[in-house]
């Protein structure tokens, strides 16, 4: 063991003097430890190639993911339907009055398709033609949240809870027929 000495340093910093003692050996043995560390990890990940380096392990940790979620999906398509999406209108006051608000919120439905769901940028929503799906709630639900970027319609999954997109596109359902005013003419299939 390194044994301190106690012998001063010929320098004198504004008073500050230094003893030339060794680093404690418990110092030195990390650094020595680091240094094998360092050879064991070369050898292991770049020299062998016995461990896997981070993007296969990206890519295995992916599929594995991806298998996951195909499980789970199959799981709920046994069950019958996937609790984020449901397969029933909601016709309550207050599931109505919750989608009217967030269809009414500045900037978020009416900019496009106008206050009352009569159609501007965006098609007119009252109408029995549809251009995207077949104008069930599975197929709001689905437009709502995935949008159809490339013809303009904004996708809502990171804005609106699935809870919100549920209540949003049964109050378009609920507009069906109200003939509003200004309204566009039909686009799109008739269901
Ligand atoms: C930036 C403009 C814009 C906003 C904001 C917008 N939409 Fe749209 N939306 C569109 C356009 C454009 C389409 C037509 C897409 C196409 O041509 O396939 C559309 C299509 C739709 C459709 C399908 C209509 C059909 O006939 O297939 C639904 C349902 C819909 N929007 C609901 C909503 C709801 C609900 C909101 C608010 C949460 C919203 N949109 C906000 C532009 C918008």
């Amino acid at each position: 063991m390194a044994k301190e000495t106690n012998q001063v340093l010929n320098h004198n910093y504004d008073g500050i003097e230094e003893y030339d003692n060794p680093l404690p050996p418990w110092w030195k043995m990390l650094f020595y430890i680091t240094i094998i560390w360092g050879v064991g990890y070369l050898a292991y990940y770049h020299v062998l190639e016995i461990g896997d380096l981070q993007d296969a392990e990206y890519v295995t940790e992916m599929e594995l993911a991806e298998e996951a979620l195909q499980a789970q999906m199959a799981n709920e398509s046994s069950e019958g339907s996937t609790p984020a999406v449901p397969t029933v209108v909601l016709t309550g006051d207050d599931a109505l009055a919750a989608g009217k608000n967030i269809w009414d919120k500045p900037g978020q439905c009416t900019s496009c398709h106008g206050a009352n769901g009569e159609g501007m940028i965006g098609p007119n929503l009252t109408d029995a033609f549809w251009l995207n799906g077949d104008g069930s709630l599975d197929s709001v639900v689905e437009i709502v949240t995935v949008g159809v970027p490339a013809k303009g319609m904004i996708p809502w999954a990171g804005t609106l809870r699935p809870e919100e997109i549920k209540y949003v596109s049964s109050y378009v359902l609920s507009l069906k027929g109200s003939n509003p005013d200004n309204a566009r003419p039909p686009q799109g299939k008739k269901f």
